[in-house]
């Protein structure tokens, strides 16, 4: 095994848990019962796994489907083309969509994500990030359900990954390089 590299935790797993339970509630009292759940694979599946239980404990059962997407470019920079990695195998047409991503950055992805789903027929989407970032927004889009406004720091664990890595970590924090 090679030597783990510091973490230093910004967000614990009590504070997500805790903030999870009010966006169940929050996102209960907002959608339909028409609704479905769309995670964004792959960052999103921690989330999208304590959310869908935390929406049960707030009386919600609703369908959910996954799509991949994956957008052109490498490192910490999204670029604008938005690629479908893996689709949906549920048709969406009529129904109200909760999009369900990790983390809110350029908006590039939740942009592409949100209009792909309307051109399918969705009778409304809303977006749902555990993380938003609205320093780096490079179009405009807000969230409808938010969990924590972080600064522009590259963050990892809770399904977030740095070229790979860290997605199992049951925080949020970031990485230190030791300069
Ligand atoms: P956007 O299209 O720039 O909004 O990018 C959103 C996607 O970029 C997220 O779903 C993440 O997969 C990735 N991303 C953006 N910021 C971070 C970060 O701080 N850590 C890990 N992944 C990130
Ligand atoms: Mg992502």
């Amino acid at each position: 095994m090679s030597a783990r590299p510091e973490i230093a935790v910004r967000i614990s797993s009590a504070e997500i848990a805790a903030r999870i339970e009010d966006m169940a509630r929050d996102i209960c009292e907002a959608m339909s019962d028409d609704t479905m759940v769309v995670p964004v694979l792959t960052g999103s599946f921690v989330f999208a796994a304590d959310l869908i239980r935390a929406l049960a404990r707030a009386g919600a059962d609703w369908p959910l489907d996954f799509i991949t997407l994956s957008s052109y470019g490498a490192g910490t920079e999204s670029s604008g083309q938005v690629r479908i990695v893996r689709d949906l195998a549920m048709s969406i047409e009529g129904k109200d969509v909760l999009l369900v991503d990790d983390i809110l950055d350029t908006g590039r992805t939740l942009t592409a994500a949100r209009q792909l789903l309307l051109d399918r027929g969705a009778r409304a989407v809303k977006l749902c990030a555990l993380l938003d970032k609205p320093s780096r927004r490079l179009v405009a889009l807000e969230a409808d359900f938010v969990g924590f406004s972080v600064p522009d720091e590259f963050l990892v664990g809770y399904g977030l990954d740095h070229a790979g890595r860290h997605r199992g970590l049951s925080y949020i924090g970031v990485v230190e390089t030791g300069d």
